[in-house]
């Protein structure tokens, strides 16, 4: 268990002391760890997730739930950190993109398979989408495994790639979906 503070910063000499803020604790599960936290209420997940849990893999784009770079699961569902408080995560299982890598093959500096995908489909230039678009894809495709590529499109279209065309991100999520489903007991049963 790790507890994290955000220092406060010091008020200038001739400056009115200012009011401290209220300050909560919260106890949040993110990638299978346990975390105290002790922050603002107001403060939203993405926040605490970059700034007190240091994981910035998650990014922050448009901050007003439109753009879908900050999408991280919460209880297996993909949702944006922007737009949830950190506090109404409490007692969820939170799953951000660092999770892909030590998830998938159990070493945290290898890829997991759906971000391999993503690298050999070139499904990024810049990558600022790239974590909310494998986090997206992620979550769609535990509640889909089975999803045909029409399906996949209409789920890629939560989120914005301004670089990609989306087409080489689609293929990616396919390529992934496929190689799962092949594994699957019942699959190799079937060969
Ligand atoms: S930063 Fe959250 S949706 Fe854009
Ligand atoms: S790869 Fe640049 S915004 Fe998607």
């Amino acid at each position: 268990m790790t507890t994290h503070s955000r220092p406060t910063d010091a008020p200038a000499a001739d400056a009115p002391a200012p009011e401290a803020p209220e300050l909560q604790l919260m106890v949040l599960d993110v990638n299978g760890e346990r975390h105290e936290v002790i922050t603002e209420p107001r403060r939203t997940l993405v926040d605490v997730l970059r700034h007190e849990l240091r994981l910035t893999g998650t990014h922050v784009g448009c901050e007003h739930g439109i753009c879908g770079a900050c999408t991280v699961l919460v209880d297996d569902r993909p949702v944006r950190a922007c737009l949830m408080f950190a506090a109404q995560a409490e007692g969820a299982r939170i799953r951000t993109v660092e999770s892909l890598s030590a998830g998938s093959c159990g070493r945290p500096d290898e890829l997991g398979d759906l971000q391999r995908a993503f690298r050999e489909r070139h499904a990024l230039q810049c990558g600022f989408c790239t974590p909310g678009f494998l986090m997206l894809a992620e979550g769609f495709l535990a509640e889909r495994p089975d999803a045909d590529r029409e399906q996949i499109r209409e789920a890629v279209a939560a989120n914005l790639c301004r670089c990609t065309g989306y087409q080489p991100i689609v293929e990616a999520i396919e390529q992934c979906a496929a190689a799962r489903r092949a594994a699957r007991p019942d699959a190799r049963k079937e060969k």
